[in-house]
């Protein structure tokens, strides 16, 4: 099937005579029936890379592979290369389902960004015995960021070193295992080892609400600038873009801008727009806000020079597939945050982010 055309099953779907209160269900658990926007493939439309986060369970499913392998140029790993699937409870690494990403990537020519070394979210167990001892503490964090960079040095285009080192709401930095350590200075630490284990790899920051949140966007850059004034090798910045559809018009592209005032690459990396809020908008009203701000995006990036162009990551492929349609941000089940429906069907927004990639 081609993602980007009515599939046979769609065509019957949409042309099956359902009770009209099994049309609203189908509709209402986001299985977009209207008639699929023709698109052409997003990679081919987009002067920069266009990635979608996949997941190895995603891998199994041929519909998935077929929108991802016609629609998309690069991946980023959902889970598979996070510290909670890698490290295990006796301080070894797995990389079993890792490696299925990696070869998946090179199996089918994508690039492979890697997401991600170090979280605030993360205290295992393995690294709080060791928090009392910083230089044992510094030798397992080294271990761990050369181990998993490493393997993938010669593949992986990028990595998020660092994830979400900002602040909910954007006054100062999180407080986490890894800051307790070694204070702000495991940003610099995990970027030079990022850069020891792999001297190629663009090394990002990447953080969420830089587009909502001005505050959280101004403290991020504060450390960002640090950062290049201490000589640190990072090399891009992440902004997540993970919205609701009644952002502002402008802030994307307000965040982009000034993201790329620094000079560095800039990733789109985690794309969405969750219709889960704001309750009082009608779905219709939500899924034009979609597609609004994905042409935004696209069009932010597409204005920057190529070669702070990284790319343009959709969290996930299809609607079904997103974290939002999972427990515990699952809502009612029926989030269509993606390019692509449950059906693997173009949406209005990718349509839409093709316009604004400038793409034919
Ligand atoms: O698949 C296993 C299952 O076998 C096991 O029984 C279960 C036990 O908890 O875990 C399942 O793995 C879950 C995984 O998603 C795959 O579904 C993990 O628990 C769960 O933690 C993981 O959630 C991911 C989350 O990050 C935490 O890593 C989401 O899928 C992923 O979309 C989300 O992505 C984050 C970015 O990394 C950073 N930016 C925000 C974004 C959304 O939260």
């Amino acid at each position: 099937m081609n993602a980007n055309r009515p599939s046979r099953r769609a065509l019957l779907t949409a042309g099956l005579a359902l009770p009209m209160g099994a049309l609203a269900a189908c509709r209402d658990r986001g299985q977009a029936l209207a008639a699929p926007v023709p698109t052409p493939p997003l990679k081919a439309a987009a002067p920069f890379p266009v990635g979608a986060a996949i997941s190895v369970g995603g891998l199994e499913d041929a519909d998935y592979q077929e929108v991802l392998l016609t629609n998309f140029s690069q991946v980023t790993a959902d889970w598979e290369m996070k510290m909670e699937q890698i490290l295990q409870l006796d301080g070894t690494f797995s990389f079993a389902k890792a490696d299925m990403i990696a070869a998946y990537a090179r199996e089918h020519g994508l690039r492979l960004h890697g997401h991600n070394l170090i979280w605030y979210i993360y205290k295992p167990a393995s690294f709080e015995a060791l928090a009392g001892d910083r230089a044992a503490f510094e030798r397992a964090y080294g271990n761990y960021i050369l181990a998993v960079a490493g393997r993938y040095a010669g593949q992986a285009v990028g990595w998020d070193v660092v994830n979400e080192p900002v602040a909910e709401d954007g006054d100062g930095y999180r407080d986490c295992l890894w800051r307790r350590v070694f204070g702000m200075d495991y940003v610099p630490i995990a970027l030079e080892y990022a850069r020891r284990a792999d001297p190629n790899a663009v090394l990002f920051l990447n953080d969420y609400n830089l587009e909502s949140n001005p505050k959280k966007r101004a403290t991020f850059l504060r450390l960002v600038e640090d950062l290049q004034r201490r000589g640190a090798p990072i090399g891009g910045l992440g902004t997540q873009t993970h919205v609701q559809p009644d952002l502002a018009s402008g802030a994307i592209a307000a965040a982009v801008r000034e993201l790329a005032s620094t000079g560095l690459k800039i990733h789109v990396s985690e794309f969405d727009v969750t219709l889960q809020h704001p309750r009082l908008m009608s779905r219709e009203a939500k899924l034009a806000g979609e597609a609004r701000l994905a042409q935004e995006a696209a069009e932010a990036l597409a204005a920057l020079p190529a070669a702070q162009r990284y790319g343009f990551t959709t969290w996930g492929v299809r609607d079904k597939d997103s974290w939002l349609r999972h427990p515990p941000n699952a809502g009612d089940g029926t989030d269509a945050p993606l390019f692509f429906d449950d059906l693997g069907q173009a949406k209005p927004a990718a349509a839409a982010f093709v316009r604004g990639a400038g793409g034919a």
